[in-house]
């Protein structure tokens, strides 16, 4: 895929420490493009995480990317956009009025993101993509982190690509070295990745190896 638009990195906190947040995410603030924030409600996935009065705490100058992995997500779109939440993604699954949802992230002033999880066609999402600035392919089944990647949701990038060539495609979930030149073959431009960056030795080479400056 001959692609032109720069690659991001977003390192997912889904891990860091949350008793410690604006010290730990100091460290990681440098080679960060965005920091991924996953919202999980113990009911569109089984876990739980965190909510807006958290993401309103997080003192950094680096955009946060908010995740909803969390059902009837009209309700607490304006919550998180009043948080800081630079860019507002929603899944296709959890919304039952996705493109009002999509208006109202961006009236507030967001980004709007459309997520879909491995199960789900792009058909599901076809219809909105004109109006989204980013679409975040689910590469494992939404709720925890270190999951193995899914390579059929390769296809869906390739696809989305090949239709917006200028969209933001971001995938997420078990991206690590192996994987990432995968994804960015098939066209997607932003990298989440969790237990990768969190967990090396050296979280701005693993970073860096993502982005493919070091190979
Ligand atoms: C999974 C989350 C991911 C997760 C990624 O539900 O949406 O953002 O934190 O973690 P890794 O990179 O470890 O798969
Ligand atoms: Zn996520």
């Amino acid at each position: 895929m001959n692609m032109n638009k720069e690659i991001k990195i977003a390192p997912s906190i889904l891990g860091a420490d949350y008793g410690n947040l604006n010290e730990y995410l100091k460290k990681y603030e440098s080679f960060s493009d965005w920091f991924h924030v996953d919202v999980m409600d113990g009911n569109f996935v089984k876990n739980l995480t965190i909510g807006p009065v958290v993401v309103k705490g997080i003192k950094t100058k680096i955009p946060l990317d908010c995740h909803l992995m969390i059902n009837n997500p009209h309700l607490y779109i304006e919550d998180f956009a009043k948080a800081g939440a630079y860019a507002i993604t929603i899944h296709a699954e959890a919304s039952r009025h996705l493109p009002e949802d999509i208006t109202k992230i961006k009236e507030l002033g967001c980004k709007a993101g459309v997520s879909i999880n491995p199960d789900t066609s792009v058909d599901a999402i076809a219809k909105v993509l004109p109006m989204v600035d980013l679409v975040l392919i689910m590469s494992v089944h939404p709720g925890f982190g270190g999951q193995a990647f899914i390579p059929e949701v390769l296809d869906k990038v390739k696809w989305i690509r090949e239709h917006f060539p200028d969209l933001d495609i971001a995938i997420d979930g078990g991206i690590d070295h192996e994987t990432a030149p995968l994804a960015i073959e098939a066209g997607a431009n932003i990298l989440v990745s969790g237990s990768y960056i969190l967990k090396a030795d050296d979280p701005e080479k693993a970073a860096e190896r993502l982005r493919g400056a070091v190979k």
